[in-house]
């Protein structure tokens, strides 16, 4: 569940924080200016990154952290349980531009391994907005309810982490962006990968190209659906 506890365990920390994040991003700028002065020059001027990120919302799942990248290397677009909802602007805008504008090569959709999303759309009705984005996560629940119903605890939450994500990945290969860049002989891939909370350790689960449709990896995740 997304508990009172995991929502608001930050919210109290000490305001003299600010100016402690404020000093370490100056130390960082400037030793990230001095350690690659080329590459400082380049990113001021633009980006183009190679790969678009779409990864859950969760304070572990830094991509740049995780896959151990730079500033200007990955585009990212981050919600509640790494979702892509048909009617989205947030999410759809960003496939838009990413694909159409910065041409990367790559999109990713990672989930994650102890999502409070996911466990919340296994879960009952929320409040507010919250409940009405855990809903559209459920749609994974409904698509996929009879396999998930033949599970149960931990790994009910892992099949769901891992179907959730194909889901993503599948929906982007209707995405109109996606498929008009196919159409015009981009080799644009989608990967769905699962990262583990208890080692970061990141595992491919699906991808889909143009040619053909959505593939699962074998090895990836838990045993592969019929
Ligand atoms: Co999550």
């Amino acid at each position: 569940m997304i508990s009172d506890r995991a929502v608001g365990a930050g919210c109290f920390a000490d305001m003299s924080k600010i100016s402690d994040w404020l000093a370490r991003n100056r130390d960082w700028a400037r030793r990230f200016r001095a350690e690659n002065p080329q590459r400082a020059s380049e990113l001021a001027a633009g980006q183009a990154p190679s790969v678009f990120w779409i990864g859950c919302s969760d304070s572990r799942l830094d991509p740049c952290v995780v896959m151990d990248l730079q500033p200007g290397e990955v585009f990212v677009h981050r919600n509640i349980a790494n979702t892509v909802p048909p009617s989205d602007l947030g999410v759809l805008s960003a496939v838009q531009f990413a694909v159409g504008v910065l041409r990367v090569s790559r999109i990713v959709v990672c989930g994650h391994y102890g999502c409070g999303g996911i466990d919340a759309a296994l879960g009952g009705d929320l409040p507010g907005p919250l409940g009405q984005w855990v809903d559209q996560v459920r749609e994974s629940v409904r698509i996929n309810q009879d396999e998930l119903d033949s599970l149960d605890g931990a790994d009910r939450h892992r099949r769901l982490v891992e179907l959730h994500v194909c889901e993503q990945i599948r929906r982007l290969g209707h995405n109109r962006t996606v498929r008009q860049a196919w159409e015009e002989g981009s080799l644009l891939e989608l990967h769905g990968w699962v990262l583990d909370v208890a080692d970061f350790i990141i595992r491919p689960l699906c991808t889909q190209k143009h040619e053909g449709g959505l593939t699962y990896v074998a090895g990836g995740g838990s045993p592969l659906p019929a």
